[in-house]
């Protein structure tokens, strides 16, 4: 079976919003693994606009399954990784004024930084991922770099995602089979193959089911979700706290 790795970062984007306390990161990874989530990931981003120090900190000392720390490859988060010692760390591009993670990493542009940074990782016993475009010189690169595991960007793949199953045109066919290409090659240099970005309720079966993708890492379309389907709750809830019990 395909693991899941939540990604919870928008939590705490709500949560920054007010600069309150709720709703906690601590809480919705609690939550997100008593439903069978096999891993919880984060993402530290040198603005700090959701995820904060603190909540890595309090992550670490409750996350009973695997906690994945996103970062860039960055003095600054590599001293912090080695501290708080997560599980896993995945190492991302980062753009101050993007949005999310536009891309994967070049491995071609900068290896020998790259390798420094995955030597001084594991030698903290942090296992690293390298978040990568389907490209297959980047996971060629990436087994050369000595990597273990790597995360193929499944963006293009989403943004290609027709709006019913019969509209899947040639765009969407050619991302996927560009996933299940990389996740082949992946596996077949001795890769853990790991995939995600943009991934819905609708779009997330073709590539769960390619057998060489162990694990998942989704996030916005999860907290997104959850916003709806709880928000009838959250207004009965109100209601009683503002007039009593019904
Ligand atoms: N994987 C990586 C490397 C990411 O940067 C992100 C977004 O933070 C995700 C997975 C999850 O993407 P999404 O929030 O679109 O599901």
């Amino acid at each position: 079976m395909t693991k899941l790795g939540v990604n919870i970062d928008h939590i705490a984007t709500i949560r920054q919003a007010r600069r309150a306390l709720e709703p906690d990161p601590v809480a919705a990874a609690i939550l997100a693994e008593l439903a069978g989530a096999d891993g919880i990931t984060v993402h530290l981003r040198s603005d700090r606009r959701h995820i904060r120090d603190s909540d890595v900190r309090r992550l670490r000392e409750t996350v009973t399954t695997r906690l994945n720390l996103e970062m860039a490859a960055t003095p600054e988060m590599l001293r912090l990784a080695v501290d708080f010692h997560p599980d896993q760390a995945t190492l991302v591009p980062e753009r101050e004024e993007e949005i999310t993670t536009e891309g994967g990493l070049n491995l071609l542009a900068n290896p020998e930084s790259l390798a420094a940074a995955i030597r001084q990782l594991e030698a903290a016993r942090i296992q690293v991922s390298l978040f990568i475009d389907p490209e297959l010189d980047q996971v060629a690169a990436a087994a050369d770099l000595g990597a273990s595991m790597i995360e193929l960007n499944t963006r293009a793949y989403s943004e290609a995602t027709p709006k019913s199953p019969d509209l899947a045109g040639d765009i969407f066919r050619r991302e996927l089979t560009k996933v299940v290409q990389a996740a082949e090659l992946g596996r077949r240099k001795g890769l853990k193959v790991l995939a995600g970005h943009g991934l819905t309720y609708r779009n997330v079966r073709p590539i769960s089911a390619v057998p060489e993708i162990e694990e998942l890492n989704i996030g916005h379309n999860i907290i997104a979700r959850a916003a709806l389907v709880g928000l009838e709750r959250a207004v009965r809830e109100m209601l009683r706290a503002m007039n009593g019990a019904e």
